[in-house]
């Protein structure tokens, strides 16, 4: 019997390509360039399983029409909203992420982004770089930056990843920690030391706002200039989920206007961002380019179980990290 076809949109470590040959034929669009559109969806018409990342290829009515015989979509990113899972399920194909293998490694890149802004780390690195450092030069208010340790951080979605975030903050830099999240967690409250909050209060009291929850039809644009309008002048505001949950106008304007003093970014509504985007020229605003979980060992660790998930669809199994719209 030949083996399933299952198409990859993003490179893979070797290992795991070979796991997958073992139960699938590996194919890729020849190249994204020289092909339009409408010939990389006559390009699924026989394939069986999408391996994914989040970012990557939208899942959506257009695509299903296209791919009559796709069975599973494998996301190698834990976020899905690159998922329509109503059309999806209209349809009986499995949707899977990659959850618990990248919390540590993205709780760690908040953190670095929270640092990073405070202490103005990426743009005293630029002032150090250019030859700017020099011996009676820089005023205090040149080097100053704001303490992490012992100040409020709010974070916004309290999932695993926001408890791993919690946990660092709270154990490593001794901060309050406030949470806003859909559903209350008295027993995560309790665990770890950290206070819910209604959405405008925690802006109001935060330090640091973090936004790490998923992208949704509810979380699209969650944070707008109402809320920024709420924040301490003195607060930085941090995003490593998606840029569409947070109206990133309202977020240039709130960073000219004062209302904030600064953000770590890993994420922007369009990816990559526009090199014009007033962002990139705040030295109070530090930009990555979408890096949470860009880690050798945490990247391999997503791909694998993204394989497993994978395959286990395409024998009829039911997959580990079936997303819970999908779920019955
Ligand atoms: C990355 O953004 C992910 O969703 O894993």
């Amino acid at each position: 019997m030949s083996k399933p076809k299952v198409l990859i949109s993003s490179k893979i470590p070797q290992e795991v390509e070979q796991y997958i040959a073992e139960h699938a034929e590996l194919v890729r669009w020849p190249s994204d360039r020289t092909l339009s559109h409408e010939q990389k969806l006559a390009f699924l018409h026989d394939v069986e399983g999408l391996l994914t990342t989040g970012g990557g290829i939208a899942v959506n009515e257009e695509l299903l029409q296209h791919a009559p015989k796709l069975r599973i979509a494998s996301n190698i990113a834990v976020g899905y909203n690159n998922f329509d899972t109503a059309a999806m399920k209209a349809r009986g194909v499995l949707g899977t992420n990659t959850p618990h293998v990248l919390d540590d490694t993205v709780a760690d890149l908040v953190l670095a982004l929270m640092l990073a802004s405070a202490r103005r780390v990426t743009e005293l690195d630029q002032l150090v770089k250019q030859g700017k450092w020099q011996r009676g030069k820089l005023k205090d208010e040149d080097l100053f930056g704001l303490d992490v340790h012992h100040a409020t951080v709010g974070i916004i979605g309290m999932g695993r990843i926001g408890e791993a975030i919690a946990k660092r903050a709270k154990f490593g830099f001794d901060m309050d920690v406030l949470y806003y999240n859909r559903s209350r967690k008295p027993e995560m409250e309790e665990r770890l030391g950290v206070s819910y909050r209604a959405l405008e209060q925690l802006l109001r009291e935060s330090d640091f706002v973090v936004l790490m929850t998923p992208l949704t039809s509810e979380t699209t644009r969650l944070i707008r200039k109402e809320h920024f309008e709420l924040m301490k002048r003195t607060a930085f505001f941090i995003n490593a989920s998606r840029g569409q949950t947070v109206d990133e106008r309202a977020l240039i304007e709130a960073l000219q206007e004062g209302l904030i003093r600064g953000a770590g970014l890993d994420v922007f509504e369009q990816e990559p961002t526009d090199p014009n985007n007033p962002l990139l020229a705040m030295p109070n605003v530090v930009t990555l380019p979408h890096i949470g979980s860009a880690t050798a060992k945490t990247r391999f660790d997503m791909a694998m179980r993204a394989a497993k998930n994978l395959v286990a669809g395409l024998k009829g199994e039911a997959p580990p990290d079936l997303v819970g719209e999908l779920r019955e």
